[in-house]
């Protein structure tokens, strides 16, 4: 048997699966077409609660084997798929009994943790395509009013990412709370994080070797995605200081893994003309589409609801898709999990130095806080970053003497 195909299987028996996909996929780049390591992967994918791959594979191999095993895990697999399906309408039903309004539109499972919004009637543009009540919403003031948030807000504890990490401290109170009233939002929340960059096992990281993802910030010294990490333990270390309680609530790992979910999926509304970030249960179930300008969404004062209205006429069926922000690949993947090619947004980092004949550099060096600097910039020249980086060119390049240097500087 193949070496990867042993190590996949000893890995199930260890039951990390995500480690034995890894090894399945290896031997099947070697032979792609072999049955027993297709079927391998399919129980994999099965016990990844990846329904819909494995049912493919599946399907191919009963036309290619007359096998009863691979019919049992056929039937198997696809009841539960079904009774995936079935468990998200009482999520529908709750947000209507919260006074939520929307009848054109269903939860689409493309995969237990890949879920979208499709329209089920045709859309007109500038149709409300739903509207979810003031309280369907967990926002972050709602969080600053648990008895934490307010150990937090009173004694002035500077947290790096506030109205993440609240929120955050907000859903893991109510995942604890066994009387819960967001027990739907909290159970469709993804199980598996597997593509945010944060949670990569050291296989799948190292194939970013030579990636600028994980090059570093301008006066940073570590890759992008350790600083998140960093950034999210002082955050918990910090609520766990001044609200020790938490740590009976919620231990770092699942801080972490609720703070990502919780940044894939909040929404920067202004309610009573204030910022207040909210999740907005369901809503956070509409997917993001490049340059698609299919749906706007707001809080609207005066139905005191959140609103998502179509800009366009949707056709029955589509997926329908909500606008994250002009992002480049670097934020997208950290930060959502998935990236956009021919991102128009994209950029490129950009390392400088002076020239090493330049009579002036030593001089010009002096002057500056560090001798390399960094850039992150877009195609976009008008951009900030991009202007940045010209006039340390401009100063880097400068070809008169010190007295002109020192005139214009
Ligand atoms: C606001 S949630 C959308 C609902 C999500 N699909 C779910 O099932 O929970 C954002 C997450 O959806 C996924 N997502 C959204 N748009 C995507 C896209 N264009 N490509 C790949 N994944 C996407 C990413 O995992 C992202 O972090």
């Amino acid at each position: 048997m193949d070496i990867n195909a042993l190590e996949a299987n000893a890995l199930i028996q260890c039951k990390n699966y995500k480690e034995a996909l890894y090894s399945v996929n290896k031997a099947l780049l070697l032979k792609p077409l072999q049955n027993d390591l297709l079927f391998l992967k399919a129980n994999i994918l099965e016990s990844l609660k990846s329904y819909n791959e494995a049912l493919r594979i599946l399907i191919s191999l009963k036309q290619s084997e007359k096998s009863p095993t691979i019919n049992e895990t056929y039937t198997r697999i696809k009841k539960l798929l079904k009774e995936n399906a079935a468990s998200k309408e009482p999520y529908a039903a709750w947000m209507k009994s919260l006074g939520s309004k929307f009848n054109k539109i269903t939860l689409k499972c493309f995969a237990p943790d890949y879920r979208g919004i499709i329209a089920t009637k045709p859309i007109s543009a500038n149709e409300v395509i739903i509207s979810i009540p003031r309280n369907g919403i967990i926002t972050v003031k709602m969080a600053k009013e648990t008895n934490i948030g307010k150990k937090i807000i009173e004694s002035n504890t500077s947290l790096i990412y506030p109205n993440n990490s609240l929120l955050s401290v907000y859903v893991l109170l109510e995942k604890a709370n066994p009387k819960t009233k967001w027990k739907h939002f909290i159970e469709s929340l993804p199980k598996s994080m597997s593509n945010f960059p944060l949670f990569f096992i050291k296989k799948e990281r190292a194939l970013l070797t030579g990636s600028p993802f994980l090059g570093t910030f301008i006066n940073q010294q570590i890759a992008k995605v350790d600083q998140l990490r960093d950034d999210i333990k002082k955050d918990y270390k910090a609520i766990c200081n001044v609200a020790p309680e938490f740590e009976e609530i919620a231990n770092l790992e699942d801080f972490m893994r609720t703070r990502v979910l919780v940044n894939s999926r909040i929404f920067g509304l202004r309610i009573d003309n204030e910022p207040n970030d909210s999740i907005v249960p369901y809503a956070d179930m509409f997917n993001y589409k490049y340059k698609s300008k299919m749906t706007h969404w707001a809080f609207n004062e005066e139905s005191n609801s959140f609103i998502v209205k179509a800009q366009e006429f949707i056709q029955e069926g589509s997926e329908i898709f909500v606008y994250y922000g002009n992002k480049p690949n670097h934020s997208f993947f950290q930060f959502y999990g998935f990236v956009v090619e021919n991102n128009e947004n994209d950029e490129v980092c950009i390392k400088t130095s002076g020239i090493p004949t330049d009579r002036l550099l030593e001089f010009k060096e002096s002057m500056l806080v560090r001798k390399y600097l960094k850039f992150r910039v877009s195609k976009d020249t008008g951009d900030i970053k991009f202007s940045q980086l010209m006039s340390y060119l401009r100063y880097l390049t400068f070809e008169g003497t010190l007295e002109e240097l020192l005139e214009v500087h």
